[in-house]
């Protein structure tokens, strides 16, 4: 018997990908599935990704291949679904598509309500599929709020639907603060009335994502330390009371890395690659920054960078502002990325006031965001908070020390200097205000010009493996533990 795994996500490399969850949709499942393609007796693992047929995918000239449609139930009537299929390094992918999905509308709208529909129509035509597939569903896995709704409908409607009757859920949380608010219409025009339930504050009873929260048969956060402090103020976005009702079934899985795709060894978008046994190749990637960069060319000035979406989350501001404080001290910077207007401003105003030594690209360069890792020496990610996190784990491989927020998974990832060298790989700062960052990163520049002191943070970072199959055996130890099934 096979125990049946029904992912399902918003977004998955390599058919769409807009954030984090795109990396992770992308790469859990397709691991699960080779770990599990390569067990040789007893049970396996069948896990299928499902992702709505956004119009963008289309778009791409994606064509996958027709299984058939069946219809979704709605307060107001039966709304057509069709199912297509396709494949990932073998794993089977469907996609689901219908008139809320068919708009020609981006994967994210800009209004609350076209969301809802969206997703709330995808979280029920995947409950659909099983029936549809003939397949009993053992494993349920929605991620955020988009899909929360599964989770929700899946406790109202199962026993109805033989293939449901004994599904187990889980739902990953990747970003609490996005809990799909606006779409209560949505839900009551597919006969989701909110919670009863006494436990979620009454604000949360008509929100997917609390919804999900509310019923998962277990919660994972995507780090263990993002678990924790979910439980506090800080963190807990008003439903602390309410998650540590849930702490029993509340974990935290790491995420991982594609360290093929991110390997300095052979990555094909870098002026030169490098191992940890010839780090000094690396250098020739500092130079190149400089060179195309037009800043000064000379090794011994710590050159920063930051790498990211420029949203109030990433804390770009805290950076950008603490910058000021080091004004005396020798450091370029090159910043890159793209999102909120103020914090481009900001970005664009620090290139301004230092005209030498600062250059800020607001834009979404994936080529450049390779040789930023691979050339700049400091890595900045002072977010305000950080459920996982992709982009440190990318520079420590690419031995490019992180300064980053104690919080989240940077907290797991990263390993503080300290007195002592031992296995540190960066430097963490407790308090999201400029001038605490500018003191850690003070230190950092100061750690830079003791070249085998650098050198052996880098080794350190560069020597951890960040690789998806620790994830993917951790959530498979989940999916036996609750079918009590043994593989
Ligand atoms: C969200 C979180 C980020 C996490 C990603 C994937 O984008 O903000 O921290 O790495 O999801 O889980």
């Amino acid at each position: 018997m096979t125990l049946n795994v029904l992912f399902l996500a918003a977004e998955a490399e390599p058919f769409i990908k807009i954030g984090g969850l795109g990396d992770v949709a992308g790469a859990l499942p397709e691991t699960i599935h080779k770990i599990s393609s390569k067990i040789q007796t007893g049970e396996i693992v069948d896990i299928r990704l499902v992702l709505p047929f956004h119009f963008a995918i289309k778009q791409k000239g994606f064509k996958p291949e027709l299984l058939g449609k069946f219809g979704v139930k709605s307060c107001q009537g039966v709304i057509e679904c069709k199912v297509y299929c396709s494949e990932n390094s073998g794993l089977p992918v469907y996609f689901l598509d219908g008139d809320p999905i068919d708009e020609k509308s981006p994967v994210y709208s800009r209004e609350p309500i076209l969301d809802g529909y969206k997703f709330v129509f995808f979280s029920l035509a995947a409950l659909g599929l099983a029936d549809f597939l003939n397949w009993r569903v053992d494993i349920l896995q929605a991620n955020d709020w988009h899909t929360a709704t599964a989770i929700y409908a899946l406790k109202k409607l199962s026993k109805n639907v033989s293939f449901l009757e004994k599904t187990k859920s889980i739902l990953t949380l990747h970003n609490l603060p996005y809990m799909g608010f606006g779409v209560q219409q949505a839900l009551s025009d597919y006969c989701l009335p909110p919670a009863k339930t006494e436990s979620l504050p009454e604000w949360a009873r008509h929100s997917p994502l609390p919804l999900g929260l509310r019923y998962a048969d277990q919660i994972i956060a995507v780090s263990p330390h993002y678990a924790k402090e979910i439980l506090t103020p800080e963190f807990g976005c008003g439903l602390v009371d309410f998650l540590k009702t849930r702490r029993k079934v509340l974990d935290g899985i790491l995420n991982g890395l594609d360290t093929e795709k991110w390997d300095p060894e052979t990555d094909p978008l870098i002026a030169q690659q490098f191992s940890k046994n010839t780090l000094s190749q690396r250098l020739v990637n500092k130079r190149f920054l400089q060179h195309q960069f037009k800043l000064e060319k000379r090794d011994d000035i710590p050159l920063l960078t930051i790498v990211s979406r420029m949203d109030p989350q990433k804390g770009i501001d805290i950076a950008l502002r603490g910058l000021n404080y080091l004004k005396d001290l020798s450091w370029q910077a090159i910043i890159l990325g793209t999102g909120t207007p103020s914090i481009e401003d900001m970005a664009k105003a620090l290139e301004n006031q230092y005209p030498d030594r600062v250059r800020s690209v607001i834009s979404f360069d994936n080529s450049l965001a390779h040789q930023l890792y691979a050339g700049a020496d400091i890595f900045l990610m002072p977010s305000r908070y950080e459920p996982c996190g992709l982009s440190q784990m990318i520079s420590m491989r690419y031995g490019c020390i992180p300064v980053a927020r104690a919080t989240g998974g940077l907290v797991d990832t990263i390993k503080h200097v300290s007195h002592k060298i031992n296995g540190s790989t960066g430097y963490l700062f407790e308090k999201p205000y400029p001038s605490v960052f500018a003191s850690t990163l003070q230190r950092a520049l100061s750690h830079f010009h003791k070249p085998d002191f650098w050198q052996q943070l880098q080794i350190n970072g560069m020597k951890i493996d960040f690789s998806w199959e620790k994830s993917a055996q951790d959530y498979i130890e989940v999916y036996k533990a609750l079918t009590g099934r043994k593989i």
